[in-house]
């Protein structure tokens, strides 16, 4: 079986893309991370890419020009490893027109909240400031918009009473790497389709958008 290559892009600790490295240790699992690349230097993602011996790359927004010229090279970068899909884990650049344009479609996003509901860079505060019982993490395939794009998958946990939001961040966090570890397991060797807001996996013989 011919495996799925993937990119992933970073901003932190990474977690998330240990879980993905982890998996792909075994060749059932249907991918390999082929690069991982940041919007900065010296981050705890990147050190783990190089511990497992897969190639880096950072592009910092204040090297370019603007942030167009930003996301233009971002893309070529992600190009030269010519991935099969991108996922974004944890990276915390919304990406823009040439990105989606060479990637849409293919590039799936992890977000610790259940969308619709709390999109944006605060979902374990909002929801809760909320009140919620429940939250979760939600997979979607990234579009123009805040985490607004197709839902690939979804998670849930409960929020405990006595809960500050970095408790409920790492309770989301744990149930979020297994979710992200399954789903793109499944995208890898089962493809999938974008169809309007559904997402359904399977390979479609003559559908241009299936992957
Ligand atoms: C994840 O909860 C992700 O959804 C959010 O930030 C966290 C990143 O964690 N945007 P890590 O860097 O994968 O450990």
């Amino acid at each position: 079986m011919t495996r799925a290559r993937l990119v992933v892009l970073v901003s932190g600790a990474g977690s998330n893309l240990q879980a993905l490295i982890d998996a792909t240790a075994d060749p059932a699992y249907g991918a390999e991370v082929v690069a991982v690349g940041a919007d900065r230097d010296g981050i705890e993602g990147l050190a783990r890419a190089e511990r497992s011996g897969i190639a880096t790359f950072a592009q910092r927004v204040g090297d370019h020009g603007s942030r167009a010229e930003w996301d233009a090279a971002l893309a070529e970068r992600v190009a030269s490893y010519r991935p099969d899909l991108v996922v974004l884990a944890g990276f915390m650049k919304l990406v823009g027109d040439d990105f989606l344009a060479a990637f849409g479609g293919r590039t799936v996003n992890t977000h610790p909240a259940l969308s619709p509901a709390f999109p944006g860079m605060h979902g374990p505060r909002d929801a809760l400031e909320y009140g919620v019982k429940v939250t979760g993490a939600t997979l979607f395939v990234v579009d123009a918009g805040v985490d607004t794009g197709a839902i690939v998958a979804q998670t849930v946990v409960p929020v405990a009473d006595d809960d500050t939001t970095e408790t409920l961040h790492e309770r989301i966090k744990v149930a979020e790497r297994a979710m992200l570890v399954d789903t793109v397991g499944r995208m890898a060797r089962e493809g999938f389709r974008v169809e309007g807001r559904r997402v359904r996996f399977g390979r479609f013989a003559s559908a241009d958008e299936s992957h």
